[in-house]
């Protein structure tokens, strides 16, 4: 009842965000909510199936605050979909169970003309009801996370039509119809761009920007396709929204992320499985806060690779500008003891 709800500058997600040393090294990780978790499974049976599951405030507010009574996690992360983007464009989006997601896929120019974000807000006014739910009975001290997919990652479900091994008919479409195609990322950035606007007007504090394909572009084309989208997504919610904290995530993007720093659009850098910690520390951290890069599969297999996988970072990129979370998210066979190990360990070790 005295719960007096902390300022956002209490927060040390916020705090280490913005650059400013926090009261503690924050911490929270991609895909908290999921099929590893008994009780997400449980709530996820009373939904239809993962889109209406998505569209079902209750529930989903629900799943959102889920990890955070479990865990001692610094913030929630909105609990929906990068595809609800592409529905919300007049796309068809579905998910068959075991496999993964489904769309209509896009197949010639002419395929865009159905597509308009003339709706957008009110076909996704179910994810900023559950930013206000959870909002609502946030606990004091953590931050509420709101995200998307970036362009070229939502452009290879829409063109492939699913997750896919080599991308071959996005390429295709990418290098073949030039034209179209930047016309199909200028209206994912001004979708996006508007779906995150309105996630922060719902209670979102910070936003992240998942190009989880990005490592499939080559030069230059990683810089034209991933980072100017992303960049002018941070610079048109920035002007809606003055000081959001934005986060991209530009996985398998290599030595790319050196751009990323230097373009100073974003207010951290989420870092793969994969990124040398060293050459982050130099290269990225003078310049942008950091946050990974703890690989999934060792939180899976706990132990001593947690705790030694733990050390690394903390030693590499830690206390300071560093968020820590995982290089990729939360494997569905995670015991989530091991989540709590995680927690343990970067509470103890931190300074
Ligand atoms: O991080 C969180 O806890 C918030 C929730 C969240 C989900 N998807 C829930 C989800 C977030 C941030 C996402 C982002 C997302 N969705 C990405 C980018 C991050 C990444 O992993 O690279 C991508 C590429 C998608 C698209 C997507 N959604 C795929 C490829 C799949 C199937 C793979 C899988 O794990 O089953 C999904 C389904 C999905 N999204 C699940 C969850 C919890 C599992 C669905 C289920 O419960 O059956």
């Amino acid at each position: 009842m005295d719960d007096v709800p902390a300022r956002a500058d209490d927060k040390p997600l916020l705090q280490t965000l913005k650059g400013q040393s926090a009261d503690r090294l924050p911490i929270w990780l991609m895909r908290q909510a999921g099929r590893y978790l008994p009780e997400y499974r449980e709530v996820r049976g009373k939904a239809k199936n993962f889109i209406d599951f998505c569209f079902r405030p209750d529930l989903a507010a629900e799943a959102t605050l889920q990890p955070l009574r479990r865990f001692d996690l610094d913030a929630a992360i909105v609990f929906s979909d990068i595809l609800v983007v592409p529905l919300a464009l007049g796309q068809k989006v579905w998910f068959e169970e075991g496999k993964g997601p489904r769309l209509e896929a896009i197949e010639k120019a002419d395929d865009l003309a159905k597509l308009s974000a003339d709706e957008l807000e009110p076909r996704l006014a179910a994810v900023y009801e559950t930013l206000e739910a959870v909002a609502a009975e946030l606990p004091a001290g953590r931050a509420l996370i709101g995200f998307a997919g970036a362009p070229w990652t939502l452009a290879s479900y829409m063109i492939e039509g699913q997750t896919s091994r080599d991308f071959a008919r996005l390429k295709r479409f990418a290098y073949g119809q030039p034209e179209a195609f930047e016309r199909l990322l200028a209206l994912l950035v001004e979708a996006v761009a508007r779906h995150l606007v309105a996630q922060v007007r719902a209670g979102a504090e910070a936003v992240q920007i998942f190009d989880s394909w990005a490592g499939v572009l080559p030069q230059p084309e990683l810089k034209a396709w991933s980072l100017a989208p992303m960049a002018e997504i941070a610079r048109r919610l920035r002007a809606a929204c003055p000081g959001i904290p934005v986060i991209a995530f530009p996985r398998g993007a290599g030595l790319t992320y050196g751009a990323f720093a230097e373009e100073g659009a974003f207010d951290a850098l989420g870092l793969d499985t994969t990124l040398p910690r060293g050459w982050a520390a130099e290269r990225l951290q003078p310049k942008t806060v950091v946050q990974g890069n703890l690989d999934p599969v060792k939180l899976l297999v706990g132990g001593s690779a947690l705790t030694r996988g733990v050390d690394e970072i903390l030693e590499a990129l830690g206390p300071q500008r560093l968020v820590f979370n995982l290089g990729h998210g939360v494997l569905p066979e995670t015991p989530p003891e091991h989540v709590a190990d995680l927690v343990a360990r970067v509470r103890g070790t931190a300074s």
